[in-house]
């Protein structure tokens, strides 16, 4: 493999093919439908700092990307919450298993969720978060399971209103395994 730092072109990904995965959205309309939210936030926002949250570990992949897209001056953060312990179904406990760095008072914050399936995880981070005092609190998911809501609560930003399927890749995992999927496929034993 060349390390020709002017080189134009990389290689393919390798292909990834065990048989349970199908596509459902594909790494192009991914990848347009993320610098179509992230100019559409900036827009909403303005040109103010912003601070993303990053829910870990689901959301890495979407907020290295929307980050990018989102231009302008941005800080990451991170929490790390659990909800699902390995399963295909959620436990609906909530758990934080890292707080962030930094105190938030007073940032334009936006939540950044790669799926929201019962809800309890955003409604949870939310109240979590706006007791910190932000300027402001945006949310914004890659994926919205609608079908599957136990809590009444909708992310301001949404990417893709999908079935009640589970769902890998992109950063969205069965087990720890698929995160790194470059699309986002359905999964099925
Ligand atoms: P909620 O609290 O039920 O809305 O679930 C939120 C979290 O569950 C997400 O941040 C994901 O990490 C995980 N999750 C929900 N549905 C799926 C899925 O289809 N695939 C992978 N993870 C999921």
């Amino acid at each position: 493999m060349s390390d020709d730092p002017t080189a134009t072109t990389s290689p393919p990904p390798p292909r990834y093919d065990d048989g349970h995965v199908q596509v459902l959205i594909s790494q192009e309309r991914v990848a347009a439908r993320v610098a179509a939210m992230g100019a559409e936030i900036r827009a909403e926002l303005g040109d103010v700092p912003i601070t993303c949250i990053g829910v870990l570990k689901g959301s890495f992949i979407f907020m290295a990307d929307l980050v990018r897209a989102l231009g302008g001056q941005v800080r990451c953060e991170f929490l790390g919450v659990s909800s699902y312990h390995g399963g295909t179904r959620s436990t609906g406990v909530v758990r934080i298993t890292e707080d962030l760095r930094h105190p938030i008072e007073g940032h334009h914050c936006l939540i950044v969720e790669d799926i929201v399936d019962t809800g309890l995880t955003l409604d949870y981070l939310h109240h979590f978060l706006a007791g910190r005092k932000p300027a402001s609190l945006r949310t914004v998911a890659l994926l919205d399971k609608p079908g599957r809501r136990e809590v009444d609560v909708k992310a301001d930003h949404v990417g893709f209103t999908i079935p009640d399927e589970f769902v890998v890749g992109y950063g969205l995992d069965l087990g720890e395994l698929y995160r790194n999927l470059p699309f986002i496929g359905v999964y099925s034993p």
